[in-house]
């Protein structure tokens, strides 16, 4: 009798096993925002202040891990819904300046001529924010660990909030939050994306933004970014331009006044065979406990060529092929 009750719970364990792989096996069609987001081996998605690039037809996110020693992770996705973990890419390990070592805002571009992923990101040490630095590493395969090069202040102007952006001319660009986050400071790099070559610009002097998200659509340029509260969200603000270096529009409200409840991180351009709709990718951050903060999609819109709009929704469901957004 004890034999055939264990045998019927062993059953029943079995079965239950079978079906939990089941649901995790099974492809998501849609993404809910503000839930917590697992990878396609159902663990929690680490990728906080991440961007996104495409590789083939996979898109590649990578951004802060900050579990175990880990600083940047990589994901792989073919839909944008279903993200698979591929790698650590930089770890407390990967270089001696990194041992006590603070990464955010991590954002990987490809240099076609040196055929390498360069990553920059924000660099502290020792729990404070008073380095001020920004950071550059390489590697030959986007989806291995990164050979860190070094962390530096770009032309001796501090470095805080960050982005990177490369240009369809080949040329990329650093964009970072300088002079205790008042300023937000344009750079050329150089031929390799390996350093800075050119200080271009400052953006808005004293405007305190931080978060910057660039993406180029028809003949504009947008820049989204947030104001400097800490963890806390603020009123989100973009600009549009014709060229990198200016002249910049007015910054203009966009979302609500916590642009609902996110800050801004990174947009993709989801190009589709009919048409290319654009992703904004925002985190809402939980500040206390970092590990709780949120992933957050929403669909951008744009109207007049020069007007966007971002939407706040819960689900999203994207159509790569097509390029929709929903
Ligand atoms: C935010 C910034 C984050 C992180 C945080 C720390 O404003 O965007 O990347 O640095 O401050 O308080």
């Amino acid at each position: 009798r004890y034999k055939m009750k264990m045998f019927k719970r062993g059953l029943v364990l079995c079965m239950f096993a079978l079906m939990s792989a089941a649901v995790l096996a099974q492809d998501k069609e849609y993404i809910v925002n503000g839930t917590e987001w697992l990878d396609t081996e159902g663990n929690v998605i680490n990728a906080h202040g991440g961007g996104m690039l495409k590789v083939g037809e996979y898109y590649y996110w990578i951004g802060e891990n900050r579990r175990d020693g880990v600083f940047v992770s990589c994901y792989r996705s073919k839909d944008l819904m279903n993200w698979e973990f591929r790698g650590h890419l930089l770890t407390r390990d990967s270089h001696a300046e990194l041992d006590k070592a603070n990464i955010e805002r991590p954002k990987v571009v490809y240099n076609k001529k040196t055929g390498k992923y360069v990553m920059w990101m924000h660099y502290e040490y020792g729990g404070n924010y008073d380095k001020a630095r920004a950071a550059v590493a390489w590697s030959d395969d986007i989806e291995k660990p990164f050979t860190y090069v070094k962390s530096f202040r770009p032309f001796d102007n501090m470095s805080r909030d960050c982005t990177l952006y490369r240009d369809s001319d080949g040329t990329a660009y650093f964009l970072s939050a300088a002079r205790e986050n008042y300023d937000l400071i344009l750079y050329k790099l150089t031929d390799d994306y390996l350093d800075v070559k050119e200080q271009l610009l400052t953006l808005w002097p004293g405007g305190h933004r931080e978060a910057p998200a660039i993406v180029k659509r028809g003949k504009y340029y947008f820049l989204m970014t947030s104001g400097c509260t800490g963890w806390a969200p603020n009123q989100g603000k973009y600009a549009y331009a014709k060229s990198l270096t200016g002249p910049w529009s007015e910054l203009k409200n966009i979302g609500d006044n916590v642009t609902f409840d996110t800050q801004s991180t990174f947009i993709v351009p989801v190009e589709g065979k009919k048409q290319t709709s654009y992703l904004y990718i925002g985190d809402r951050w939980d500040g206390r406990r970092y590990f709780n903060s949120k992933y957050i999609f929403f669909p951008l819109s744009f109207h007049h060529d020069t007007t966007k709009e971002l939407h706040n929704v819960e689900k999203v469901k994207i159509d790569v092929k097509a390029g929709k957004i929903n």
